[in-house]
């Protein structure tokens, strides 16, 4: 029953070509809209939680965060390239592992797009805040720029911005594509500055002690910082409107990630050695967790001052480069971060809208979602649905909360895949590979292991959510999909 209805590759590849979405993006395009979701509210928000956890050890956990997201790399080239469709781990999992864990997969992926937007969009209201009140001068209430879970009552900017994102989705692809570059290009120009800013002036005595909170702490920081990395997959969600999606689909996977990972070590390198970044501790000497309240009473006894640790920062890069005197630069890096931040919660919300548009099209979601508009050729009302989840997201939570979750999600559908291409290996070895993963029964492991030992490292609440999450998925799937899907015995196939 939970492995049944395997749906053949060649069906799957058939059905996409029958009710396709226009071929439009190229490989520069594709590492475009990598970079555009993976660089966002992970490097320039979260560095603070990271920090917090890890200390100047959060280097360590930017690398084993990019080590596991690497391996993952290897593992959704080889099945994205072999099923250049939409729907990216629901898809693949369809084939390989049947309907009901495709189900599951695409369950889970909606934590990972949508409430990752949901995460960045209150990362971008940070930084909006930051800048009206530190250029501007105006003091902005809290009880309307933070969720009712996060000190406030709503997060007006937050919402403003996943409103604004949904519309130019519904407007098209190619418009929102062209857009993306130019704000990938604002985003990595923003890293250079903070970089050379802050390299030239480290001091060494900034990484003593490494690792003031231990291993825990480093691994702990990984789970979190994961989310930084997050976004490269949303490349092979867009697989069925690539151009030559077997050459281009590996290209934009790796040049995404790769580029990140050299930023993001670099950027972890100068604010931990031009500020330095030693975790907030309780007046009785104990490591407070981010996000808590009582880290915020520790963070507002110690003032508002720009020598405030960066772990009670909500704009953490801004915060280094004013702290360290560059006060003009560190508003320049917010005005960026404003610009460029909603490229973000563009391709989040586009990759989600992909994998439901596929997932009503096999018949698991009601058929109106997989409507196609006359004039843009986009999915518009599933567009418009998903912006009203991003929202209500952004509305209420903190950011780290709604991170924390959206990992959780990511490394189930992660670990699925891992599990996927060494099964497909067994299964149809002779199936054509564009792209072999290299060394596959020991990258395929390590990927799996990687996901489980971060999903372990999670906050317990996030942990938690996932199998409430997961049950009202499988609740959802027996009540309603799997009568109306495709592949239930006495469905016609259209
Ligand atoms: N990786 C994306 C970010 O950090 C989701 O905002």
């Amino acid at each position: 029953m939970i492995f049944d209805r395997i749906k053949p590759l060649d069906a799957i590849l058939a059905n996409a070509e029958r009710k396709g979405l226009k071929r439009e993006l190229g490989a520069f395009q594709l590492v475009m809209l990598g970079i555009g979701a993976i660089i966002g509210t992970g490097i320039f928000v979260l560095t603070a939680e990271a920090a917090q956890k890890a200390g100047p050890g959060m280097m360590a956990s930017f690398v084993i965060a990019g080590f596991v997201c690497g391996v993952t790399a290897l593992c959704y080239a080889e099945l994205a390239s072999m099923v250049p469709v939409s729907g990216s781990a629901y898809t693949y999992s369809y084939a390989v592992l049947g309907e009901t864990v495709a189900w599951m997969v695409g369950w889970a992926l909606i934590l990972e797009y949508a409430i990752a937007a949901s995460a960045v969009c209150v990362g971008w209201s940070k930084y909006a805040v930051g800048l009206i009140e530190s250029v501007l001068g105006i003091d902005l209430p809290s009880t309307l720029t933070a969720g009712l879970f996060d000190g406030g009552v709503i997060n007006l900017p937050a919402v403003f911005i996943g409103v604004l994102v949904t519309l130019m989705l519904v407007r098209g692809t190619r418009e929102s594509a062209m857009l993306n570059a130019a704000l990938v290009v604002v985003k990595l120009l923003a890293l250079v500055m903070f970089i050379m800013l802050t390299l030239p002036v480290i001091d060494d005595r900034n990484f003593r002690p490494f690792a003031p909170l231990g291993t825990p702490g480093i691994i702990g920081a990984a789970a979190s910082i994961f989310f930084a990395y997050v976004g490269f997959d949303a490349v092979s969600t867009a697989a069925e409107e690539t151009r030559n999606p077997q050459r281009n689909l590996p290209i934009g996977l790796f040049g995404a990630l790769f580029v990140c990972t050299v930023f993001y070590l670099l950027v972890a390198a100068g604010a931990i050695g031009a500020y330095g970044v030693p975790p907030v501790l309780s007046s009785q000497g104990q490591a407070l967790a981010p996000g808590s309240a009582a880290l915020a009473a520790r963070c507002s006894e110690l003032g508002q001052s720009a020598g405030l640790p960066l772990a009670c920062s909500g704009e953490a890069l801004a915060h280094v480069l004013r702290a360290i005197g560059h006060t003009g630069a560190g508003n320049l890096l917010g005005l960026a971060v404003f610009i460029a931040l909603p490229s973000v919660i563009l391709t989040m919300v586009f990759g989600q809208t992909r994998i439901f548009f596929v997932m009503s099209r096999d018949g698991l979601l009601p058929n109106a979602l997989s409507q196609v508009h006359p004039r843009f050729g986009t999915p518009h009302v599933v567009t418009m649905v998903t912006g009203a989840g991003v929202v209500l997201g952004a509305a209420f939570f903190p950011v780290g909360r709604l991170a924390d979750i959206s990992n959780s999600g990511t490394l189930f559908a992660f670990l699925v895949v891992s599990i996927a291409v060494m099964l497909l290996r067994r299964r149809d070895p002779t199936r054509h590979r564009p792209f072999r993963t290299p060394l596959v029964w020991l990258i395929g492991p390590l990927s799996a292991a990687g996901c489980i030992v971060l999903f372990i490292y999670l906050p317990f609440a996030a942990q938690m959510v996932f199998p409430i999450w997961a049950a009202l998925g499988l609740a959802i799937y027996f009540l309603y999909s799997r009568r109306r899907s495709q592949m239930a015995p006495d469905t016609q196939v259209p």
